[in-house]
């Protein structure tokens, strides 16, 4: 029997949409890869982690379209998000002769998916590549919307560029070997999408957070697809991020100032992001832009999920703004701050209160 996906949307760019698919199971059938390569040849791009659970499934796809393919296996990991990683990727498509019409496959969460999209973006000027994410987090937010590339060690992200998929897998199966600490990573970015645009989806998050940490798939595939929903309409709306994108990086200021100050990979990006959120939130109520419940509805929400509320003490408040002052959100020197005026309601601003910015630094 084939497995249909149970929710298909899709991102509206023109004659570069894509469809997302979401299901359990739905890499079984493997049509859905195949009928997204062009060409006759492919390379499959994942690690050390994901491809003994995960690789075989695609490969069989592959050969049953008669696809000719290579692997790459990358080491796991957040600190091999680098140039040399694309590196090793570009390598292995010159050694085994890979042209244009060749398709990458990134198999695994956001890291490898990154890394992936940005070696498909550069390779031979770009070619296509499919996003097959399988954490929590990418199924939610980094397979979406074209945004790829690696760190450096200066900061995150750093270098990279805007480049779209042909189309993303998200099979909620792939979930069920997903360890308990990265599913909670990435239900921090899912209840962001409550906080910057849907309060009822807030609402939802609150009363049923216990069984998504049980991994009800039904209720998780929902999140999925609400998730989707909202970075695909505002990624329609503003590809390139100049202007209501930035909504989507909520918490992501103070977070990666967090992840580069504590090292790439000792606190995940999720946990940043739900600290960063916190962080965010509190310099709102400061503006008395929201009610103190706010905050403590989504520190509550954030502790039900087991997600990290507070600041690492180790980081001072000039260590945060060194970190910050290299945010691609940074215009002319000056530090915009993605912020809430009610709950599902974001801005991006330059126009707050730097005592006030200070006090969120120190006290929180
Ligand atoms: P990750 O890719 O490091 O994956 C987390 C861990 O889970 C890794 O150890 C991985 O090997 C393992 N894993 C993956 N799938 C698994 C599975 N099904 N079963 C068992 N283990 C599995 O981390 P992530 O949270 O998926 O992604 C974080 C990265 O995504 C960061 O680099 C962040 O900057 C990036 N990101 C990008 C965007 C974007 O728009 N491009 C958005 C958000 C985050
Ligand atoms: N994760 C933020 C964005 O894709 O814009």
């Amino acid at each position: 029997m084939t497995i249909q996906p149970l929710h298909q949307l899709n991102v509206d760019l023109g004659d570069r949409s894509y469809p997302i698919f979401i299901g359990h199971h739905i890499l079984d059938n493997h049509q859905l890869i195949s009928d997204y390569i062009q060409g006759s040849s492919a390379v499959i791009v994942s690690n050390t982690t994901v491809a003994p659970l995960y690789l075989d499934k695609v490969s069989q796809a592959l050969e049953l379209a008669n696809i000719r393919y290579d692997s790459v296996i990358l080491p796991d990991g957040e600190t091999f998000k680098t140039l040399a990683s694309v590196e090793l990727i570009i390598d292995t498509l010159l050694k085994k002769r890979h042209d244009r019409k060749t398709t990458l496959i990134a198999l695994g969460g956001g890291v490898v998916g990154d890394i992936t999209g940005f070696a498909a973006a550069i390779y031979q000027r770009g070619v296509n590549f499919i996003q097959i994410p399988t954490t929590l987090l990418s199924q939610v937010d980094s397979s979406v919307g074209g945004k790829t590339g690696v760190n450096h060690p200066s900061g995150k992200n750093m270098i990279g560029a805007f480049y779209q998929p042909q189309c993303v897998i998200a099979d909620t199966h792939t979930l069920e070997t997903l360890p308990d600490r990265e599913l909670s990573a990435g239900l921090a970015e899912v209840i962001k999408y409550g906080l910057i645009h849907d309060e009822k989806f807030f609402d939802w998050l609150e009363t049923n957070i216990e069984k998504l940490m049980q991994k009800d798939y039904q209720l998780l595939s929902h999140a999925i697809l609400v998730s989707c929903q909202t970075k695909a309409e505002i990624v329609a709306i503003d590809e390139k991020e100049s202007g209501i994108r930035a909504i989507l990086n909520l918490g992501h200021t103070f977070g990666h100032a967090i992840e580069s100050a504590m090292g790439y990979g000792n606190w995940l990006h999720g946990e940043a992001v739900a600290t960063g959120m916190v962080m965010a939130l509190d310099l709102s109520e400061r503006h008395h832009w929201i009610g103190p419940e706010v905050k403590q509805r989504t520190i509550q929400l954030l502790k039900n999920a087991h997600l990290p509320v507070k600041s690492p003490p180790q980081i001072s408040p000039e260590q945060y703004m060194d970190y910050m002052s290299i945010d691609k959100k940074v215009d002319r020197g000056v530090i915009k701050f993605v912020l809430l005026k009610s709950l599902g309601k974001a801005i991006i601003t330059a126009d707050y209160d730097s005592a006030l910015l200070t006090q969120t630094l120190s006290e929180s």
